[in-house]
């Protein structure tokens, strides 16, 4: 990558570091993901999701390293409906071979050698006993033995352990009241642990690159197309889908499905428009509404770079905290901030200013200013307003083909008149809605 493409990424990217910045985000992580070559790359990269502010909360799995111990003592186990059923002597090596992968993952995140990528990370993993399990018990006259299901999950302890910077790292194992310990399924405690602390995202790091509709990756979801892709799938997708829909059902309004087996592929998930796996969300549509003060940092990052190249006049932080109940934002699902305009009534009766239109130059072309136009017309109507005009001197064609045509300086209500910036040379579009 050249110095300048590499600029060119990084900026790309901080509309999402500064929307993921606090949030916090529970990440599961398939057992089949420690066992792979890359596992130390998929490792540094959630590293440096902490680093970059976001709260982490880390939940392995372990199938694989339990089937090898078991195999290694000559233990069969069985399965029904997915779930394993776990004996008291299969317990030990659940035990073992759970131990052992999150000392595999502690280890590696206590990494801190120069020229590594965790060089001057300073990772402090906690656990401890957050989660209450109970039996499975006996289901369809099988009895499920040492698996469990969660009970209860102490989403304070763990929301104290995030307060204090640290990363919680949880294990697919609880513990009942009575002592005994049980096995979990890593899924489940991923998904209750994001509806317990109400987090921003659930991502599902594994084998598979995202869901798929026969061999087609699929990039998004709503909550009923997944229903649809249900019955359709394979086992191990079904219960993909299941923890997803029980997370998003519950509250966390975005699910993420990523393969671990692509380098990078979580950052380009998380960082990038396009994504790399497939993204299950509750709220599946960006929102038009009014801009509100909150607004103003992500409106002057959106218009800064175009007041630059003089495509727009330039406003101060001041003037736009003065005028923001004017402006109106179009926010995609994640929280950032895709487009603005504005719509300033004048002193002449029944006309306004249609002002500051932009969008987030990664979203263009997808209608995003179209809609901000058509809710300013509603505005500008519900104000008993009857024309707008518009000043432009590089996007003419864009409000032509809105309807604008072009008019004089003196059709501009008088006031506006003797603002006009001669050396700006703006041209007047006008029309009537
Ligand atoms: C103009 C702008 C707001 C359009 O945003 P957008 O969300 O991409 O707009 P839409 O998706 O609704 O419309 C896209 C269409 O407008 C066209 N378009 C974009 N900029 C244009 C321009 N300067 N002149 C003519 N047409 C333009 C696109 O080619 C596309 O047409 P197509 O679908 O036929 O290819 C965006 O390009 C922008 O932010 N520009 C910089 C700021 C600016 O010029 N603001 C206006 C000054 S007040």
């Amino acid at each position: 990558m050249n110095r300048h493409s590499y600029v060119e990424f990084f900026r790309q990217t901080s509309p999402y570091i500064h929307a993921h910045r606090g949030k916090t985000f529970v990440i599961a992580l398939e057992g089949d993901a420690v066992s792979l070559g890359n596992f130390h790359s998929t490792l540094h990269d959630i590293a440096l999701l902490q680093s970059l502010g976001i709260r982490v909360v880390l939940v392995h799995g372990a199938r694989p390293q339990i089937d090898q111990r078991l195999a290694l003592s000559g233990i069969t186990s069985d399965f029904h409906d997915g779930i394993r059923i776990t004996s008291a002597e299969g317990m030990l090596c659940v035990k073992e071979a759970v131990g052992s992968t999150r000392l595999q993952i502690e280890s590696e995140l206590s990494m801190g050698l120069p020229n590594s990528p965790m060089h001057g990370a300073k990772i402090r993993v906690l656990g401890g006993n957050f989660i209450t399990a109970k039996p499975v018990g006996v289901r369809d006259g099988v009895d499920f033995q040492r698996t469990g299901e969660i009970r209860r999950i102490d989403a304070t302890a763990i929301e104290n352990q995030l307060i204090d910077g640290a990363m919680v790292l949880l294990s697919p194992l609880g513990f009942s009241p009575t002592g005994e310990t049980f096995n979990l399924s890593y899924q489940e405690v991923a998904a209750q642990t994001a509806i317990a602390l109400n987090a921003e995202k659930l991502i599902l790091v594994g084998r598979a690159e995202g869901i798929l509709d026969g061999a087609d990756l699929v990039r998004s979801l709503s909550l009923s197309e997944l229903e649809d892709l249900m019955t359709s799938s394979p086992l191990p997708q079904q219960q993909l889908l299941n923890s997803a829909k029980q997370a998003c059902c519950h509250g966390v309004d975005r699910v993420h499905v990523v393969g671990c087996e692509i380098d990078g592929g979580l950052l380009t998930e998380l960082f990038t428009r396009d994504g790399s796996g497939t993204l299950l969300m509750r709220n599946h549509k960006e929102v038009i509404r009014p801009a509100t003060i909150d607004d103003v940092g992500g409106i002057l990052n959106l218009i800064g770079p175009l007041e630059e190249k003089e495509i727009l006049v330039k406003r101060s932080r001041e003037l736009l905290e003065t005028e923001i109940s004017r402006f109106m934002v179009v926010v995609h699902p994640e929280g950032l901030l895709l487009g603005c305009a504005a719509l300033y009534p004048t002193s002449e009766q029944g006309s306004g200013e249609l002002a500051c239109v932009a969008t987030h130059p990664e979203f263009h072309g997808q209608g995003i200013a179209s809609r901000l136009f058509d809710a300013i017309v509603t505005n500008a109507q519900q104000q008993g307003l009857d024309k707008l005009f518009v000043l432009t001197t590089q996007t003419a064609h864009w409000f032509i083909e809105k309807g604008f045509t072009e008019a004089n300086l003196s059709d501009l209500p008088s006031q506006k008149q003797s603002l006009y910036n001669y050396q700006r040379k703006s041209r007047i579009f006008s029309r009537t809605i």
